[in-house]
């Protein structure tokens, strides 16, 4: 008891001590409360784990140094005090509950301490949910200017970018963060790299994100898509290809059609360059553990499929390697990389503004002419919105003066529009232009996408490839057919 107000005395009576104290006992307050917060919260915070585990903790520590320090040198001055012989310890005020002033005084000191805790969690919080919002991810740092602009016309507009990129549980917190920082430091020092590099390769397995809100193995069976498209003539026509997607799913514990990769009892593994355009080799896993193995007889380093047997594990280590040669597990995001942060090409864009009207499709040619100024190279945003609309503009005066005339206001809002389709997809500050992102979701031009593996080069010893059949993944019912004379063989048939 003695031993303990004794070390409660040299902790207050020495200004460092005090001040320690306040600060290891203010940050294990806020860790305790905010655990006790993120236990009993709804909503997941990605983000609280750098406040709770790493920036609360380092003053905890510091707090307690300075404690320590504090301590020893209280003890130092005791000790020079009794070897000159003036003692100047005074002991503790005595502490008289029946005094009014005394009472007033602690209960004062209580309600302060206890605002003062209150406010501090209620900052905290505030700052965590801060820290965790897209206002922060997206658009305070204008590095993200163009993934948040990709991400708004996307079905995951509403999904936080933590969600995806950070997902929740407190062993991934130090993983993201520690790369996190590292970016930051980027930022600051303005080294990081302009694209941001796709396929982002620590992004969180599809396991623990994409598949909170989606069920892998679900059966969804086939699929009906329409792409809309309009063909760069006079009368810019209306196309339409309708497909009958195989996406499958699991039937009687067995899966079939398009997502039958992602069934947690096959795995799909393949071997590619970092980019994961050029892929080599195509390991199945099924779920008796036989393998059944393809190579890429394009694979422009043949000496793999020459000894036959190519499996990272076999590899001596003397073996000249290909050291860009990357191994992955195949997950939604192989198919979906794109789920979110959509870019059009050109034609796509073009595509769309005309399908919802935003560029009016009376326009003679204004499709090929559009695609025509979409395509040039422009510095900066506001160059190209005004080389777009001026052009437009231009176009109609000296080709079609009288529809140009007639339509001054279809005109000047296609310049608009299409301008805004360059700056929605064209970012020239980090340097992301037209196709710096690949689509994976199907084979764009006939190839890459699904047919960087779906292509009569990817053969097993035997010689035997990976499906390239159209019918495997879909039914075309209509390849870009008139939209006009599908409305009418629907009409018949009714
Ligand atoms: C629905 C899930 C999802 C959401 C929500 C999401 N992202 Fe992404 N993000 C991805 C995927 C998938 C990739 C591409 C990964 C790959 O190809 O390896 C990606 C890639 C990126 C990249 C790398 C550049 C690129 O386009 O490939 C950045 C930067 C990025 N996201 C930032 C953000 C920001 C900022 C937000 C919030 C405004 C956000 N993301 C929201 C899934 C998501
Ligand atoms: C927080 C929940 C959530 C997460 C995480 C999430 N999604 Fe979604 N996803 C949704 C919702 C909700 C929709 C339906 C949106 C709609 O219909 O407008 C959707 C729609 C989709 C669609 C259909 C798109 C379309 O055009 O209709 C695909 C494909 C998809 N998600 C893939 C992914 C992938 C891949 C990931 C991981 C990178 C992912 N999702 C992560 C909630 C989520
Ligand atoms: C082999 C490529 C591939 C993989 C891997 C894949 N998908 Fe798909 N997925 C597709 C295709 C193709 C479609 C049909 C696209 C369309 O309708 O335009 C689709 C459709 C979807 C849809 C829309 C279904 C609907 O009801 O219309 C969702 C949601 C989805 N996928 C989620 C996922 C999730 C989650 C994963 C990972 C567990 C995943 N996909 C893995 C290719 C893939
Ligand atoms: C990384 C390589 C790879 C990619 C990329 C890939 N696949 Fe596959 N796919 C395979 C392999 C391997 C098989 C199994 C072939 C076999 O068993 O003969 C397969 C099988 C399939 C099957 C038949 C499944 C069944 O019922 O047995 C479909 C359908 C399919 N893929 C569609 C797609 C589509 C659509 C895409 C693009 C969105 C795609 N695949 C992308 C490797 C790939
Ligand atoms: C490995 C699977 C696979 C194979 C094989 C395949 N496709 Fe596709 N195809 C897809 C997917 C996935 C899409 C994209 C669907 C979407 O965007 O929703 C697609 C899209 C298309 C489109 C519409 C694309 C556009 O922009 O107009 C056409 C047309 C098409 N395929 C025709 C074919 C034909 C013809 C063959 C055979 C020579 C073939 N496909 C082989 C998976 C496949």
């Amino acid at each position: 008891m003695k031993r303990f107000r004794s070390f409660l005395m040299s902790l207050t009576r020495s200004p460092i001590g005090l001040v320690g104290t306040i600060l290891a006992g203010t940050a294990g307050f806020l860790i305790v409360t905010l655990i006790l917060w993120e236990s009993i919260g709804e909503q997941q915070h990605p983000y609280l784990g750098i406040i709770t585990y790493m920036v609360l903790p380092v003053f905890l520590i510091l707090g307690l140094i300075l404690v320590v320090v504090g301590i020893r040198r209280q003890r130092r001055r005791l000790a020079a005090q009794l070897e000159s012989g003036e003692i100047k310890i005074a002991e503790f005020p005595v502490i008289d509950l029946n005094d009014d002033r005394t009472r007033a005084w602690l209960i004062s000191a209580g309600a302060f301490g206890a605002t003062a805790a209150v406010i501090l969690t209620m900052a905290t919080a505030k700052g965590v949910e801060y820290v965790d919002s897209n206002a922060f991810c997206g658009a305070t740092c204008h590095v993200m200017e163009p993934e948040f602009t990709a991400y708004q016309r996307s079905p995951h507009a509403r999904v936080h970018c933590v969600e995806c990129h950070v997902g929740s549980g407190a062993r991934f917190f130090l993983k993201a963060k520690v790369s996190g920082v590292r970016e930051v430091y980027r930022l600051w020092t303005n080294t990081y790299e302009r694209p941001i590099p796709t396929p982002v390769n620590n992004l969180r397995p599809a396991t623990a994100t994409c598949q909170h809100c989606h069920w892998p193995t679900k059966f969804i069976g086939d699929r009906p898509g329409v792409i809309d498209k309009f063909r760069s003539d006079s009368a810019n026509t209306h196309l339409q290809t309708i497909l009958m997607l195989h996406v499958g799913g699991q039937t009687l514990g067995e899966s079939e059609g398009i997502h039958w990769h992602v069934d947690p009892a096959n795995e799909v593994r393949y071997r590619s360059d970092p980019s994961r355009e050029d892929i080599r080799e195509v390991v199945l896993t099924r779920p008796d553990g036989t393998e059944k193995r393809w190579f890429n007889s394009a694979d422009p380093n043949p000496q793999w499929t020459a000894t036959g047997s190519s499996a990272e594990e076999d590899r001596d280590e003397g073996e000249e390697t290909i050291p860009t040669d990357v191994w992955r597990s195949m997950d939604c995001v192989d198919c979906h990389n794109r789920p979110t942060h959509v870019y059009w090409t050109p034609e796509q864009a073009m595509d769309e503004a005309l399908l919802r009207g935003a560029v009016s499709e009376n326009l003679p040619f204004v499709r090929r002419e559009g695609l025509r100024l979409l395509k040039e190279e422009y510095g900066s945003r506001d160059e190209a919105l005004a080389a777009i609309a001026d052009g437009m503009e231009a176009f109609y005066r000296d080709s079609f003066p009288a529809a140009g005339q007639a339509q001054a206001d279809a005109v000047s809002e296609a310049g608009e529009v299409i301008g805004l389709l360059w700056a929605t997809n064209i970012f020239p500050e980090m340097n992301i232009t037209w196709g710096t992102y690949p689509d994976h979701l199907g084979h764009p031009g006939f190839k890459g996408g699904c047919l960087r593996c779906h292509t009569g080069t990817m053969k097993t010893e035997d010689g035997e490839a990976v499906s390239t059949d159209c019918g495997t993944c879909h039914q075309v019912l209509a390849m870009d057919k008139p939209a006009a004379q599908i409305r009418l063989t629907t009409e018949e048939t009714n």
